[in-house]
């Protein structure tokens, strides 16, 4: 996927991946991974989902990365909070308290600008991404990251015969692939995700199941 397609989708208003309310799988499999309160937690491809302001009421740092300004001046602006804005390394850099968001291409991060994350939180962020992309994204955030990072992995898993994505089904066997060499994995839940997902089953789905993984250096 291009940047272009996804600043597209935020210029029209495209955002059917968003959610009015944070998401349950963040609030109920989070606490499981024990993170310390104070960590900075990534959110990759963080839109201008409600998800950041649920990290960050529980205590922890909260670094967004996300390409579009549109997604990042709505997520402010819904909120009711005013962002001071500064430049990073080419990249806009919003804050407010211990809530950041990097507006950019996460391809274009550096291990500078990470350096500080203890965690990650990835809810359609993988799934955005065609096959070779997801690839590439795994790969530079596993060399970019600090050692011992856990993560919160939610995927979507279906069969992509059936329909083309975003969001792409992304397996068991993918995410043992991508992280399966460097990472323990570990299968929190698998939920069947049709019944909220009017617009796949429009699309001809029979089957969706949403994954939420844990995922841990080896
Ligand atoms: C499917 S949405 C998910 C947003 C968010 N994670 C959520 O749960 O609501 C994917 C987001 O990733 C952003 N995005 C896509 N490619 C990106 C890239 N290379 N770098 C940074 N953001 C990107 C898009 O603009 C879009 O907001």
């Amino acid at each position: 996927m291009e940047p272009d397609y996804w600043l597209g989708r935020w210029h029209r208003g495209e955002t059917g991946w968003h959610l009015d309310a944070v998401n349950r799988h963040l609030s109920t499999f989070w606490p499981g991974l024990e993170v310390p309160v104070g960590t900075q937690v990534l959110v990759p491809l963080c839109g201008k989902t409600l998800d950041l302001l649920w990290l960050a009421g529980q205590g922890y740092r909260v670094l967004g990365v996300e390409l579009s300004r549109l997604a990042i001046d709505a997520f402010f602006v819904d909120n009711g909070l005013t962002p001071t804005v500064t430049d990073d390394a080419g990249l806009r850099r919003y804050r407010v308290d211990e809530l950041e968001i990097l507006c950019g291409d996460v391809f274009a991060l550096s291990a500078a600008q990470v350096a500080g994350v203890g965690a990650v939180y990835d809810r359609a962020a993988l799934i955005a991404l065609p096959p070779a992309l997801r690839e590439r994204y795994a790969t530079h955030l596993n060399a970019l990251l600090p050692a011992g990072v856990p993560r919160l992995l939610i995927t979507l898993d279906y069969d992509q015969a059936m329909i083309s994505g975003p969001p792409f089904s992304v397996s068991n066997a993918e995410v043992e692939r991508l992280f399966g060499e460097t990472h323990r994995i570990t299968a929190l839940a698998a939920f069947d995700a049709l019944p909220e997902s009017p617009g796949m089953r429009q699309r001809g789905l029979t089957e969706l199941t949403e994954r939420v993984y844990r995922i841990d250096p080896a």
